[in-house]
This record gives C-alpha cells, structure tokens and sequence, in this order.
C-alpha cells in the first residue's frame, strides 16, 4: 500500500506526456519531498554498486533519466568526475545543471531509440524503471548506447517489478535484443513507503 498520494498518481497507467508533465510540475519540489518524505535512498547502494565494477573515476558515464541530478550526485560522491546527464523533461535538466557534477546534459525520451556515434564507458540508470514508460522492452535503447564489455548498472522499483510482471517481460527483453544481464540484486530504494530496488547489472 503506497502512502502518498503523488507516489500513487506517478504510479498510475501513464504516457509518455504525462510523465513530461508529472517532472515539469514536480522538478523544483522533487529532491526535498523525494529524499525527505518518501525516504528516496535507492541512488545510494545503486552508485555504490557501480562504483565496485567501473573502476576508472574519469570513465564515460551517461546518467539516464538523470532528473534533478541526485544519482549523479551519488555518483560524484564515489568519485567519477565525466557525468553526462540525459532525461526526458527540460525543467528536471534545469535542476541538475545546479549540482555542477555534470558534463553535459540533453533531452531524451528512452521509448524511442537514440542514435550515440560516441558510446559510453558506463550506464547508470536510477528511479526510472518500474511501472513505465520507459518499460523492459526499451531497455535495449540503453544499452546501445554503451560500449561493447563496459557495464550499465539499471534500477528498478520493487513494487513495479511486481505489479508489472518485470521477471517475464525482462526475460523477452533480453532474449529479443541478446541484451547480456549478468547480475540481479536488491537494494534499498524507498525507505519510507517500504518499496525495495531491483539492481540489474548488464555488460555491453
Ligand atoms: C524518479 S526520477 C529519477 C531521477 C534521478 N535519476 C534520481 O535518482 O533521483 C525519474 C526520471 O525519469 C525521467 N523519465 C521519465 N520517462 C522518461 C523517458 N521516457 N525518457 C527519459 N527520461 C524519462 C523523468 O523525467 C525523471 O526525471
């Protein structure tokens, strides 16, 4: 049972729009009511787990649906300086250029596939996979973009991996694109409302 009411509305069956709309009305409220009152943890264990197998701190990062920048701030707190920063909504963006720990930030929307001429060293994905979009078959866009036996690090909320049934549509995601998930772990995501992570670990 979620506790909080926009928890419960983000949660809900949505567009592509309505998230666009959902993180414009939220972007300047979200880390305070995040981190504060939903107990939003899941950035830390994620980027600490990353940080055990990408070993070079000057690696090629892409922080996708990097939101206000909290996961790359996370991640600059284990050390790695190149954080590139994408995400879907403008006004999140916004935010994350305050943090300074970004060397670049763009727009992206992960249902569509994206074209990269420069793949990344890294992936780290947080908050963004679990009730959707973007849902299990868009991970391979993720994965596209990195290059060939570097690693993507890719949370998932526990409870969407329940309630939408992430174990059978993960397994056709990766039999359809031969994406290469090497690991599955839990970790602790959102304290407060008792909802636990995933941590999938793929290899370009
Ligand atoms: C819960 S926030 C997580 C933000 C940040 N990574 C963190 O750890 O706090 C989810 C982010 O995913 C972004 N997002 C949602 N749908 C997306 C899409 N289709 N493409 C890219 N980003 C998307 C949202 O704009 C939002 O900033």
């Amino acid at each position: 049972m979620v506790k909080s009411s926009k928890l419960k509305n983000v949660y809900g069956n949505k567009t592509v729009e309505d998230q666009k709309q959902i993180y414009r009305d939220w972007a300047k409220t979200y880390d305070i009511e995040t981190t504060g009152e939903f107990g939003w943890i899941g950035f830390t264990p994620a980027a600490a787990e990353f940080s055990k197998r990408v070993i070079k701190k000057d690696a090629r990062i892409l922080d996708a649906g990097c939101g206000t920048g909290l996961s790359g701030v996370a991640l600059n707190k284990e050390g790695f300086t190149n954080i590139h920063g994408k995400d879907l909504s403008p006004e999140m963006l916004e935010q994350a250029e305050k943090t300074g720990v970004y060397s670049s930030l763009s727009e992206v929307d992960l249902t569509q596939p994206v074209q990269t001429f420069d793949p990344y060293d890294a992936i780290f994905s947080c908050g963004v996979f679990g009730f959707g979009p973007p849902y299990p078959e868009h991970l391979h866009h993720i994965i596209n973009m990195l290059k060939s036996g570097g690693y993507a690090v890719i949370t998932v909320n526990g409870k969407g991996w329940v309630e939408k049934n992430w174990p059978e549509s993960l397994l056709t995601a990766v039999e359809e694109h031969s994406l290469k998930l090497e690991e599955q772990l839990d970790i602790e995501y959102l304290e407060n409302e008792e909802i636990d992570g995933k941590l999938l670990i793929f290899r370009g």
